[in-house]
């Protein structure tokens, strides 16, 4: 049996109805019917700030994500920015991408940052963390990195779209010092250090001031295969010293696979040993949750558990939303354990990685390692996570969604000249409007959905989203996982009165829906104003859908 720890350990081993939001009053498009599902937002019952850094992306030197998807070189042919691809960085700005993780991922604790600073011409080839897992088709630089993307190029590629850079230290094959220099070469100011001296050299007279730092990734598993006491020790060394800069570095330690409670809760544990004071050097615990198992509880096993990213049923629609779903209860779960040790919690949850991940198969280029296409059921599911992160703002400080492009949860496909917006990369666009605002405790009422799980029946809630005010903007966005069923729900401010409101939505009549390089805009998002009618609003979600309504505020 092939467990996912194994998998890493080995490392490498329609037609489309774009729905129209209907112009809601009481009795325009609702017509005769009633509202069978209600929205309150609670003005007086604020929940904390959303961090913008929820809305945050990953990007791992992995198969086509680095070579190919982001970096086309400074000599192609093809629309670049000092050899970034343009039209990630264009779309990047759009969606107000706030920050973005490198290099990895399992890539992360086989990298040396060394290997990436100077002349291009002078970097060495090292073979890629992912390098046995590459296809015959892929090319060369998928196996043997040609660190031609280093820490100036990512940083370059951050500041070019106006995200921070989060930067994931190596702990398992590389020794402390290597990390305290990184961070000197990254913030030291020029004339101050060699190594800041050396930025300066490569163009970047300023220092990066990069403020996000994780001590490792996946330590249980590809990062050093470490029990929880023994990655504590390590995560006390290498965060006993470095060197700032005025800016405060935040650690993000390496934190528990899915529901691996012992993990958080023995790493604390071991970490204070030391004393109250450890609390201090961490800024955040890592999450990281995939939804890969679509087989209704029939196996645990990596492999055969995994289900298709674009033939599925209705019951796999539903299976992967559980899956999803399972996200609030990591939250809330992984919160409680620390709130064992940090009462009051200054250690927050740090999401860097979440998605669904699918077997092999959907490539939109053929030969990527770990790509997958997202179709209408990722757009929802993403919605639905980025909803759970709302909804508890006071505990996650950061989300990563993995990952950026040619991967699996990916916002962007890209190959040589084509490039294509996922569903996924819309919903980002649908939800930017969350970032920094307040978020208020909403309560959804709506009747579940019923399905057949093999034979047994199974329910589903109706719809569930999440609220957050900025100024006079009310944002809502919400899911309606139903694959037949629309919602026509009331929705009710308590505390604030509406000025105006507009939807905009994804969704489609095909479950299945997906935009290739050939068909773009199959799924995109579609707008249109609401009415309000006596200081209530009516909304309908059409089924399968995901939507944000901008609200402004007398
Ligand atoms: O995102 C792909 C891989 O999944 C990452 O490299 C690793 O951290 C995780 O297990």
């Amino acid at each position: 049996m092939i467990r996912r720890r194994d998998f890493l350990h080995q490392g490498t081993l329609g037609a489309t109805v774009l729905l129209l939001a209907s112009k809601i009053g009481w009795a325009s498009a609702a017509g005769s019917r009633t509202a069978d599902s209600r929205i309150e937002v609670l003005f007086d019952e604020p929940l904390g700030t959303i961090s913008p850094n929820i809305y945050g992306h990953f990007v791992e030197n992995l198969s086509g994500v680095l070579y190919d998807g982001i970096w086309v070189g400074e000599k192609s042919p093809l629309p670049n920015v000092d050899g970034l691809r343009k039209s990630v960085i264009e779309h990047m700005r759009k969606i107000k991408a706030t920050v973005i993780r490198f290099p990895g991922g399992c890539f992360a604790d086989s990298y040396d940052w060394r290997d990436g600073i100077g002349p291009a011409e002078k970097r060495p080839r090292r073979t890629n963390f992912w390098a046995m897992g590459e296809s015959e088709k892929a090319p060369a630089s998928h196996r043997y990195d040609p660190n031609a993307v280093g820490t100036n190029e990512f940083v370059h590629f951050c500041k070019l779209i106006g995200a921070e850079p989060y930067l994931a230290a190596n702990v398992r094959s590389l020794p402390a010092s290597a990390f305290q220099q990184w961070v000197e070469y990254c913030n030291s100011p020029a004339g101050s250090t060699t190594l800041g001296d050396a930025r300066a050299a490569a163009g970047y007279a300023e220092p990066f001031r990069v403020r996000y730092w994780g001590v490792g990734n996946e330590s249980w598993g590809c990062g050093g295969e470490f029990t929880p006491q023994e990655y504590a020790v390590e995560f006390r060394r290498y965060a006993t010293w470095l060197p700032t800069y005025g800016d405060n570095l935040n650690l993000i330690a390496s934190g528990p696979n899915t529901d691996d409670w012992n993990w958080t809760r023995e790493f604390l544990q071991e970490v204070l040993r030391k004393g109250p004071g450890e609390l201090h050097r961490i800024y955040g615990m890592a999450l990281h949750h995939y939804a890969w198992n679509l087989s209704r509880g029939k196996t645990q096993e990596w492999v055969a558990g995994k289900g298709e990213a674009v033939k599925f049923e209705p019951v796999d629609w539903y299976e992967l939303l559980r899956e999803g779903e399972r996200m609030e209860g990591l939250v809330t779960g992984h919160w409680q354990v620390l709130s064992e040790f940090d009462h009051q919690h200054r250690v927050k949850l740090v999401v860097d990685e979440w998605g669904p991940w699918y077997r092999p198969g959907s490539e939109a280029t053929p030969g990527d390692q770990l790509e997958q296409m997202p179709t209408l059921r990722d757009a929802v599911f993403s919605g639905m996570t980025l909803d759970i992160f709302n909804r508890h703002p006071e505990k996650v400080a950061m989300a990563n969604c993995a990952q950026l492009i040619n991967c699996l949860n990916s916002l962007y496909l890209a190959h040589e000249d084509k490039f294509v917006i996922t569903p996924v990369g819309h919903v980002f666009e649908l939800y930017a409007g969350h970032q920094g605002g307040q978020a208020l405790r909403t309560i959804f009422s709506a009747p579940n959905l019923h399905y057949d799980r093999d034979g047994q029946a199974a329910s589903f809630w109706g719809l569930r989203g999440s609220a957050s005010v900025r100024d006079k903007n009310l944002t809502i966005t919400a899911v309606n996982p139903s694959t037949n069923d629309p919602r026509l729900a009331e929705i009710a401010l308590k505390g604030a009165t509406v000025k105006e409101a507009s939807m905009r939505f994804l969704s489609s009549a095909d479950i299945h829906a997906h935009n290739t390089f050939e068909q773009r805009d199959v799924l995109v998002p579609a707008t249109k104003a609401v009415t309000v009618s006596g200081g209530t609003l009516v909304v309908e979600f059409p089924p399968a859908s995901v939507a944000a309504l901008t609200i402004q505020l007398n």
